[in-house]
């Protein structure tokens, strides 16, 4: 079958290097892609929110089936502009409804949720300028630290946690009174704050039956022990160590079961993936947030350790033969390590050449931010590129990561060398 990814990370390219492989794909389209991605199938220059030019190429490549990696065309409503026209409404489409990613672009939306299906999750009350007051009165009631949550999607900078109660307080006004993060804060979910170790857990399901994909934790800071200013993920490993089979079952048991069951109870349509965000506390695990794609460089390490066929399981959500397919997962350890442009995830340079990658061996080099100029292969992006590894332990694979980290090079090049510290 034709395919076509959306999307141009090291996500996509680590989903494009996976289906490339599948003895069922004939074409191979990323719309818009990468460097990496073009290296596996063909990239289309195609915004991966701009429909109508998607329905365009669909219909001229003849493609079955889209995977669509980001949030971003889900919560503006992808899967319904495909179910309701009458060209498309036959075509997979791996993806939640515009509902469903509401779980993802609404944080009230995906509270409700979980409360209304007894999954467990931090306390908390939403609050807009017309019950700010309230929303003093709830901080006081809550110890410290303050967790204030944008309601909307806000580019992974919506969350602030607080030590201090004046602080939380003002910052709950900027956000829901003057805008903070613009419309995506007008309203603003305050919770409870959990202590723990976090870890994500990836689900795909049909709707109906679902298959776990391995754990994942990623490193969201950009500093070394987890310091710093927030990024989209500096390196990710898997499986998570203390995640064994009977916290997972337990994670199944409490959280998994309910959510898919959940969606189908409130009629909600969902075919894709689901990442649950955890934090472990004290043994129980808590769901901080719901995506509804998988995570970025968290695929990185998940999809290379799937052993099956993964388009063929995504060719059973479209035909109804989900539930029968295999998935099998390999007991090696996979890590990854993000090489990121200097002065990320603030400002920083693009368009530097990327030499070395030839001389990686060890790992597989996922592209993220990179470019092919005229047979130069630069950097695009503030995230440049995964090097992800498989060990028989975390610390072999690391290992590989580590070293091949220093086998590229560009100007203003910085990666974590601590990925996996804490474990
Ligand atoms: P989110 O976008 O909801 O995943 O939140 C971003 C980050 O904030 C998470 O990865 C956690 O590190 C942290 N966080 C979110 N909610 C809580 C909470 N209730 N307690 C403690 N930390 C939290
Ligand atoms: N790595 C976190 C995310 O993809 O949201």
């Amino acid at each position: 079958m034709n395919v076509l990814i959306l999307g141009s990370g090291g996500r996509e390219h680590a989903f494009a290097w996976k289906i490339a492989k599948s003895s069922s794909c004939n074409q191979l389209f990323i719309a818009p892609g990468n460097a990496g991605t073009a290296q596996v199938g063909t990239n289309v220059n195609i915004g991966v929110n701009d429909f109508a030019s998607i329905k365009e190429f669909i219909l001229a490549e003849n493609i079955e089936l889209v995977l669509v990696g980001p949030e971003d065309p889900l919560v503006n409503g992808i899967y319904s502009f495909f179910k309701e026209d009458e060209q498309l409404k036959n075509i997979s489409l791996i993806g939640p409804s515009k509902e469903g990613a509401q779980l993802e672009g609404s944080k009230e939306f995906a509270k409700e949720f979980m409360f209304r299906h007894n999954i467990p999750t931090a306390k908390y009350q939403a609050f807009t300028k017309d019950n700010l007051a309230d929303g003093y009165t709830f901080l006081e009631s809550l110890e410290a630290p303050y967790v204030l949550k944008a309601d909307g999607l806000a580019a992974g900078k919506g969350v602030l946690i607080l030590n201090d109660l004046q602080e939380a307080k003002d910052e709950l006004k900027a956000m829901v009174a003057d805008a903070k993060f613009g419309t995506a804060s007008s309203t603003v979910v305050i919770e409870e704050f959990l202590d723990g170790i976090e870890l994500s857990v990836f689900v795909i399901t049909d709707g109906d039956s679902y298959k776990i994909l391995p754990s994942a934790k990623d490193y969201k800071r950009i500093g070394e022990g987890d310091t710093g200013l927030n990024t989209g993920g500096m390196g990710a490993i898997s499986p998570v160590p203390f995640a064994d089979r009977f916290y997972i079952e337990k994670v199944e048991r409490e959280i998994i079961k309910p959510t898919v069951e959940g969606l189908k109870k409130d009629n909600i349509e969902y075919k894709g993936f689901i990442f649950i965000g955890l934090i472990n506390v004290k043994g129980e695990p808590k769901v901080i947030e719901y995506n509804v794609r998988m995570g970025d460089p968290e695929t990185e390490v998940v999809i290379p350790r799937i052993k099956s066929d993964l388009l063929n399981l995504l060719k059973g959500i479209g035909d109804g033969t989900f539930s029968e397919k295999d998935l099998n997962i390999t007991d090696e350890a996979a890590t990854t390590v993000m090489l990121v442009s200097g002065g990320y995830p603030e400002a920083y340079e693009k368009g530097k050449e990327i030499s070395g990658i030839e001389q990686v061996e060890e790992s597989i080099v996922f592209h993220a931010g990179t470019k092919n100029d005229n047979g130069t292969i630069k950097t695009n992006g503030g995230r440049v590129i995964a090097l992800t590894s498989f060990g028989e332990t975390m610390e072999d694979a690391l290992e590989k990561s580590f070293s091949s980290a220093e086998k590229i090079s560009f100007e203003g090049k910085y990666y974590r060398k601590d990925i996996g510290f804490d474990l």
